[in-house]
């Protein structure tokens, strides 16, 4: 999806999300909430969206969100000022292909439902591997593409209409685990009906990246 499409796309989805897909999606947050709650410290929230998941974090657990729809951040700050979350230090619009933080800043770095949304997922997943600290740990959430079998034809059926739902049914695991960004230390699908998988990373160190 292009900028211009994500940000027409998560206009008209702003108002409804909480009670569509961001209802049908809250155990993979909760999964990744808890998760970054052991880890501790400081969490960046890649696409942070109406910020359903801000109140999961432990009140001691830092927390920045970034997402480059101002309509979604809208909703994410009225949570974070009607529940108190004085955890949440910023929210802030970017692009996640260019994250503006310093490298090594973060504990962990969570990106639920985003990697299939965003135009170039590996130059996002190398951001997210950029600014996370050494032997700290990147928590991504999403669906995959299903690989053959009714499920997988009808992604394939929905995947030219990627613009007006707002991501890729067919994304492919592949685009995140072939990096060579990140190294794999977790899998594990989720709820409801495993559609999603709960993804933990590392990032590699410089010198077993490729040029
Ligand atoms: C499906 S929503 C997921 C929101 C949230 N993570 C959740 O769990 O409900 C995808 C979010 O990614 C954001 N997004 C898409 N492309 C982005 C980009 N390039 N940079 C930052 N955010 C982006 C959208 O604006 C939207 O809020």
């Amino acid at each position: 999806m292009d900028p211009d499409a994500i940000a027409r796309t998560y206009r008209r989805w702003a108002p409804v999300y909480d009670a569509t897909f961001g209802a049908v999606t809250r155990p993979g947050r909760r999964a990744a909430t808890a998760h970054a709650n052991r880890q501790g410290g400081h969490v960046l929230e890649v696409g942070v969206g109406t910020g359903l998941a801000l109140r999961h974090y432990r009140p001691d657990v830092k927390v920045t969100g970034i997402d480059f729809s101002d309509d979604m951040l809208r909703l994410a700050r009225e949570k974070v000022t009607e529940k108190g979350l004085t955890n949440v230090a910023d929210l802030r619009q970017m692009d996640a292909r260019d994250l503006d933080f310093p490298d090594d800043s973060f504990d962990t770095v969570v990106a639920m439902y985003l990697i299939s949304v965003v135009p170039e997922p590996r130059r996002v997943l190398a951001e997210m591997a950029r600014v996370c600290k050494p032997g700290g740990e990147i928590v991504i959430v999403n669906h995959f593409a299903a690989e053959g079998g009714a499920l997988g034809r009808v992604e394939a059926l929905l995947g030219p209409f990627a613009d007006r739902m707002g991501w890729h049914a067919d994304f492919e695991i592949g685009t995140v685990l072939g990096s060579d960004r990140v190294r794999e230390i977790e899998r594990r699908t989720l709820p409801p009906l495993g559609l999603f998988t709960f993804l933990r990373l590392r990032p590699r160190p410089a010198a077993q990246q490729a040029a």
